[in-house]
């Protein structure tokens, strides 16, 4: 895939590179047309991979990967914004730019509370990011340290800090290990699908603790963009696991991007996937959630473990019909580790910061398919931006769903089939969908009824369609391009009678007003 992206960048055109990106800035408005409208976007150009999410002295940092220069991938630089409740951003100016050749490629941020580092002063606690710096040769580790609640950067003059002799060694992502009382990186060796592990007394100098994988989902493309975590099992007092994500730009069962991720033990060296190797669990069964990171430095009263990921996928990401951006961020999800029948699974769901976006309600309760739609229609509710909660009984329909950002001739669907029992998004007649062969598609994940009801929570934000459904046991999410006009909202049911237990439904309010 980087082999492709670079071909990009030879291509790219050398009057777009000389415009500087104030020019680009003017031009952004948040109304351009399938512009979301509660999910984060650059105010223009290319973004990919969240990286750095780092929690500071009350503020959300999201760095991003950022082209300053253009709406393709290339000149790979931090991008930066902050926010104090997830859903609002404040653009903030580009935190790490590529460095003549060297573009600052995926990376992570953490606090550095104990100034291992010593570029602590007077008693602030620096901020440090550990990116990649990337020549078109080599991938090595670099750091950078702000002072200044993360508004200016300093390069530390003795990078590179690791060096593996790797042209795949990336994205490496830190924590401290209280245990160990050390850092602990882990980062990929991206073509031979693993996850090396290494560890740090003050961020600079680094010594190898063990490679994990490659494991689970096969064939795929590479290894990119790793996170390892430890969670509390849901209601298990004292018991934890740890979770190790990794993201494949080519991966199984899709035609393209995919995070995958493991559950196991971590002992201060090694990962051990506790599930038979071949075992592969997805974080997000839509063709557009990626390069997933979880946020460093959440206070302890806090406790969550929230993730954001790219909403694109490597097949199509340079053809998104948007302008004058390409590229946005999934909500901030929460992740939780729940047991069910077949063992340790992640559960997410949107952070409840959302509610503060809330605005009119619609609500009913055991209702036919047929009496809901006449009272949405009485109602005249629709919308672009709805958070949806719909609990149903497919009873003896075959299959049964919400149709959002409907339109004359246009349709998302959110829906059930009782055989296979799966949830699926249909994309296929969702707007404009021709812009590459791989993007139309109907994408679903195996999930059972729970006695005899199905629930979805579906979040719409114009051309984002995010779904959590039985709880957030499963989560798919697709990009779509309706018509401006396409908001209705319904529900069908094929092949039988299905109810609707309960269903409500809230316009949501832009965070970019
Ligand atoms: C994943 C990725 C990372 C890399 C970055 C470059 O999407 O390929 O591995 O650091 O994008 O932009």
């Amino acid at each position: 895939m980087l082999g492709r992206m670079r071909g990009c960048l030879a291509l790219f055109p050398a009057f777009v590179i000389a415009m500087a990106p104030a020019a680009f800035a003017q031009t952004a408005t948040y109304k351009e047309p399938y512009r979301p409208q509660f999910h984060f976007s650059p105010a223009v150009n290319w973004t990919n991979d969240p990286n750095g999410l780092v929690y500071h002295d009350g503020e959300w940092h999201l760095f991003y990967q950022f082209n300053p220069f253009g709406d393709l991938w290339g000149h790979m630089s931090w991008g930066h914004a902050v926010s104090e409740d997830l859903f609002r951003w404040k653009h903030l100016d580009v935190a790490i730019p590529e460095d003549g050749d060297v573009m600052a490629f995926s990376g992570s941020a953490v606090v550095d509370r104990l100034n291992t580092t010593g570029f602590g002063r007077g008693g602030e606690a620096p901020i440090v990011a550990i990116y990649t710096s990337r020549t078109e040769a080599d991938q090595t580790q670099s750091i950078a340290y702000s002072l200044d609640r993360g508004r200016t950067w300093t390069q530390y003059g003795g990078n590179p800090v690791l060096d593996a002799e790797d042209p795949g060694f990336r994205d490496p992502k830190v924590f401290w290990h209280e245990p160990t009382r050390h850092w602990v990186m882990a980062v990929v060796l991206a073509n031979q699908r693993k996850v090396s592990l290494y560890r740090s007394p003050d961020l600079k100098t680094w010594a190898h603790l063990s490679d994990f994988g490659p494991e689970g989902a096969h064939p795929v493309s590479n290894w990119e963009c790793p996170d390892l975590f430890e969670l509390p099992v849901e209601g298990e007092p004292g018991e934890t696991r740890w979770i190790m994500q990794v993201d494949s730009g080519m991966g199984h069962p899709w035609l393209g991007s995919g995070c995958q991720y493991f559950v196991g033990s971590f002992d201060g060296t090694r990962f051990t996937n506790e599930n038979p190797p071949e075992t592969a669990l997805w974080l997000d069964w839509g063709r557009d959630f990626y390069a997933a990171q979880s946020y460093s430095d959440v206070p302890a009263d806090d406790g969550r473990r929230i993730v954001i990921g790219w909403i694109s996928n490597w097949m199509y990401a340079r053809d998104k019909p948007t302008s004058p951006w390409r590229g946005a961020q999934s909500l901030p999800r929460e992740l939780r580790l729940r047991r069910f029948p077949e063992g340790l699974r992640l559960v997410q769901l949107p952070v409840r910061e959302i509610e503060s976006l809330r605005e009119t309600r619609f609500s009913l309760s055991r209702a036919g398919i047929t009496e809901t739609n006449e009272r949405i229609a009485d109602a005249g509710f629709q919308g672009e931006k709805l958070d949806i909660l719909a609990v149903i009984e497919p009873g003896s329909a075959q299959e049964v769903g919400l149709r959002v950002l409907q339109g004359k001739e246009e349709e998302t669907l959110v829906g059930y089939t009782a055989s296979p029992a799966e949830v699926y998004v249909d994309r296929r007649k969702s707007g404009e969908v021709d812009f590459h062969a791989t993007f139309p598609g109907r994408h679903s994940a195996r999930l059972r009824e729970e006695d005899g009801r199905i629930e979805m929570r579906i979040i719409v934000d114009r051309s984002v369609v995010e779904v959590f459904a039985g709880g957030g046991r499963v989560a798919i999410t697709d990009r779509v391009f309706p018509h401006p006009d396409s908001t209705g909202l319904s529900l069908y049911s094929l092949g039988g009678e299905a109810h609707v237990d309960e269903l409500e439904v809230w316009k949501l309010r832009s965070a970019w007003e």
